[in-house]
Order: structure tokens, then sequence, then C-alpha cells
């Protein structure tokens, strides 16, 4: 077999320049992310670890197109955000984009399979359609059994699952979850990891916010915030006396009683 030749530098399907994003505050003016400078690669699972008010969310939310740099570059497979208009913007979160939040954010008065297909509601998707495609992201995430009951009938993981088959739904390429298992017990948060290491293995993009080590372990590459820039993992473990990350393994589950 021939060496493959090199062939045209290909971009990375994220990449972030000099990304800023600062916050007006009374008088003061906070700067949630100064500079951050980042390619993720189209098919990769990386977490995002920092502390609290490192600028996580706010990445992430960048990412989303939920809100607009102060400035720099943040380009996704192409398109670059920091242009777009809002019509644009609507578009890439509907087409691009898959959003879990650490709170689940399900309608409480709607069974889980109508809370996964209520982002089809305003796209002319019939409703039988709606109600089949949302059965089948559903019976994805291990939720078949579950479909007719409500948030208050399930579980912080089952609910988080529902979130998951909800962002699907417009097979996005790209996933983003800011602490999607800050509000589930270690066993719950580890089948979460689960699934998005599953969704990953897909073919999809996925990026999670986490501040737990053995959470990130789950993922292919970890960035590091500190105060709104990227550092090293070095750098990171030097100021939060974190092992480093080769140390840190992934949760085992318990043994079933
Ligand atoms: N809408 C806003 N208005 C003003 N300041 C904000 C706003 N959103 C974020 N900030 C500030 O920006 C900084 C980064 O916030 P961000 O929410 O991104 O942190 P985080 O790393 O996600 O923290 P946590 O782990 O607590 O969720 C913080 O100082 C925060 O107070
Ligand atoms: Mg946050």
């Amino acid at each position: 077999m021939s060496e493959p030749t090199a062939g045209p530098t290909v971009a990375p399907f994220i990449a972030i320049n000099n990304l800023r994003k600062s916050f007006a505050l009374g008088g003061a003016v906070v700067h949630a992310l100064a500079g951050v400078d980042l390619t993720i690669d189209a098919g990769t699972f990386h977490s995002i670890m920092g502390p609290s008010g490192s600028g996580k969310s706010t990445l992430l939310y960048l990412l989303g197109g939920l809100d607009r740099p102060t400035g720099g570059r943040i380009v996704v497979d192409g398109a670059a955000l920091q242009d777009m208009d809002e019509n644009a913007l609507a578009a890439y979160r509907r087409q691009v984009v898959g959003f879990v939040f650490q709170s689940f954010n399900l309608i409480s008065s709607l069974s889980a399979w109508e809370n996964v297909a209520f982002p089809m509601r305003f796209t002319g998707v019939a409703r039988r359609e709606r109600r089949e495609r949302a059965f089948a992201l559903l019976e994805r995430v291990g939720l078949a059994d579950r479909r007719l009951h409500r948030p208050s009938e399930l579980s912080g993981g089952q609910q988080q699952r529902v979130a998951i088959a909800r962002s699907l739904v417009n097979e996005p390429r790209l996933i983003l979850a800011d602490e999607p298992t800050g509000n589930l017990d270690t066993a719950s948060g580890q089948s979460i990891m689960e699934l998005l290491s599953e969704l990953h293995s897909d073919g999809r993009t996925v990026v999670v916010v986490t501040h737990d080590p053995r959470m990130a372990a789950y993922t292919t590459h970890q960035v590091f915030l500190l105060d709104g820039c990227t550092v090293s993992d070095e750098q990171y473990r030097a100021v939060t006396g974190l092992p480093p990350s080769a140390q840190v393994a992934r949760p085992v589950a318990a043994p079933a009683s």
C-alpha cells in the first residue's frame, strides 16, 4: 500500500480564536472569557473543566449560539457564528446543535415523548411522525417503557435521558451539555456519561462541561479553564491541586445487590 499523500489542510470542525465575552455589571465589567483559543475536531468527545465562575457555561453558550461574543472568532463547520444575523443563528441552533442542561428543563405537564417531540412542533412535521420519532429516540436512550410518564414520575437520570433524547430530535452533529450530571448521583451520572459516549461513538461531536474529573475521564480530550482563559493540564492541576488526569479513573459501577 502506498503512503497517503498530504492533501490540503482540513479545517477543524470548531475553530475558536481569541474569543472574548464581557458582561457589564453595575459599573464593573466581568471578563467571563478573556481570549480563548481552541480547536475541536469532528467526532471528538471534549470535556471543559474549571472552577465555578471560570467561564465554562459562557463558552458552551457561545458555542451553541445561545449568546454572542464580545470579540474574537468562533467558527463551526465553516460558519462564523459572530457574523450571523438572528435568523441564521436560530437556524444554526436548530440544525447543528443539541443542547443539554444540568436542570433537564423538561415541561412538567407533558409526557416523556411529548417533551422529546416538542422541538418538532413548529417544523411542520405531522403529529404521528413526531410521535414515532420521539418513541424511537426514547428507545435509543433506554426509556421505551417510560414514554407516557411525566417528568415527576421519572428519576433524575431518566429525566436527563429524556432531555438528551430531545436534544437529538433534529439530528444535530454537535451535542453540548452543561453539567449534565450535576444534579445526579454518581451511578446515574456515570450512565449519562456512557450514553454521551455512545452518541460520540455514533459519530457526533460532543462537548460536556463538568466539575467532576471522574466524569471528564469518559471524554477523549480535556480542556481546562481558569479565569476565562484556557490553560494546560499542568497549570490547571498546579492551581486546583487535582491529580493528573491519567490517575483519575471512571467511577466503577456498584455490584448489583
Ligand atoms: N449574564 C451574565 N451577567 C453578568 N455576569 C455573568 C453573566 N453570565 C456569566 N457571568 C459571569 O461570568 C463569569 C463566568 O460565568 P460562567 O457561568 O461561564 O461560569 P462557570 O464556569 O460556568 O461557573 P459554574 O461552574 O458555577 O457554573 C462569572 O464571573 C459570572 O458571574
Ligand atoms: Mg456553569
